[in-house]
């Protein structure tokens, strides 16, 4: 028999666990020639800002051990332009739609969210929270528990759709911030974002990064991940979305069982454009290897 592999995160439903994470799907419209959206779970797009941005100079990338180290500087056109040019035609793909929002100051979040409850097609929001807030001193909202929850608190006063809250993993501890999530009103959390790292050419002494510092992510980071989504998921009862080097359909199900109840694919979608349909033929496939008639039995099952 077909396993059920549907869930549902804080009410959406998801034909699947399978997410494409933000920033490495663009505004999904770029894959519909390679594979049906239908058959993810949903679609989170790249971070929209209030008004456009360019991104950092480049080199944007870097191809590190078993992993990705970028600086794109949040490129992106701008959540107007988003509302005009791409959801039209994204509200009609068949899955579910998260608009990945950023910001250096509460109001920034609040006027993307402004603009975006005036128009439909999208299933929620997720917060990305990794940025300065410039108006406290450039302090990360992600690595302090009091303006995260100031900040999800004045959102959740303007969003009617579900806010998913993604946490950074430049952290000591991720329970406060999980726990400062859930008190402020989160209805999910999403981890992890990127690792600040360096990588560094030997022969110039300077970074391969035009920024400087750049985020890690793909498969080295996956053991750490997990550590974290198990962490986080043990910390509050809100739903979980694990994400960090998933590559095939088990990494999906050990995040799962660590505690997530959806996960997303970033990464390696730049090596295979059709990661995410792939990943989650894989983890259907795995059900039916292992015997499971329902993928929601695997969550928070590690025995630890
Ligand atoms: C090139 C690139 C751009 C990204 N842009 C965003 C972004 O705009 N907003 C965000 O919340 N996360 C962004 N991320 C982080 C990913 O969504 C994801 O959290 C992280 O890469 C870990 O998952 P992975 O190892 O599967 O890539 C970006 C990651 C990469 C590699």
């Amino acid at each position: 028999m077909k396993p059920s592999t549907a869930v549902s995160v804080c009410g959406i439903a998801l034909a699947n666990p399978i997410v494409a994470a933000s920033g490495t799907f663009g505004y999904g419209l770029e894959f519909r020639d390679m594979m049906d959206l239908r058959a993810l779970g949903g679609i989170v797009v790249k971070g929209l800002s209030k008004d456009p941005i360019d991104g950092n100079a480049a080199p944007r990338l870097w191809e590190a051990e078993q992993g990705m180290i970028n600086s794109v500087g949040l490129q992106n056109i701008g959540v107007r332009a988003f509302v005009r040019e791409k959801l039209p035609a994204l509200s009609t793909a068949g899955t579910n739609v998260f608009a990945n929002i950023f910001g250096y100051a509460a109001e920034d979040y609040l006027e993307v969210v402004r603009v975006l409850e005036d128009s439909e097609g999208l299933a929620g929001y997720e917060l990305n929270v990794s940025c300065p807030n410039t108006k406290h001193g450039g302090i990360f909202f992600s690595n302090d528990p009091e303006a995260l929850g100031e900040l999800i608190a004045s959102v959740k006063l303007v969003a009617r759709r579900p806010v998913i809250v993604k946490l950074s993993p430049n952290v000591a501890r991720i329970e406060p911030l999980a726990v400062a999530a859930e008190q402020s009103g989160a209805d999910a959390i999403s981890l992890v974002n990127t690792f600040v790292s360096l990588a560094i050419d030997a022969r110039t002494r300077k970074p391969r990064i035009g920024a400087g510092f750049g985020g890690l992510s793909g498969p080295a980071i996956k053991p750490i991940a997990l550590r974290m989504v198990y962490q986080a998921s043990r910390a509050v009862r809100i739903p979980v979305i694990g994400m960090g080097g998933i590559a095939s359909g088990e990494d999906a199900a050990e995040f799962l069982i660590a505690g997530a109840t959806a996960v997303e694919v970033g990464t390696a979608t730049f090596w295979d454009p059709t990661a995410p349909r792939r990943i989650a033929r894989e983890l259907e496939s795995f059900l039916v290897q292992q015997k499971i008639d329902d993928v929601r039995s695997l969550t928070g099952t590690l025995e630890l």
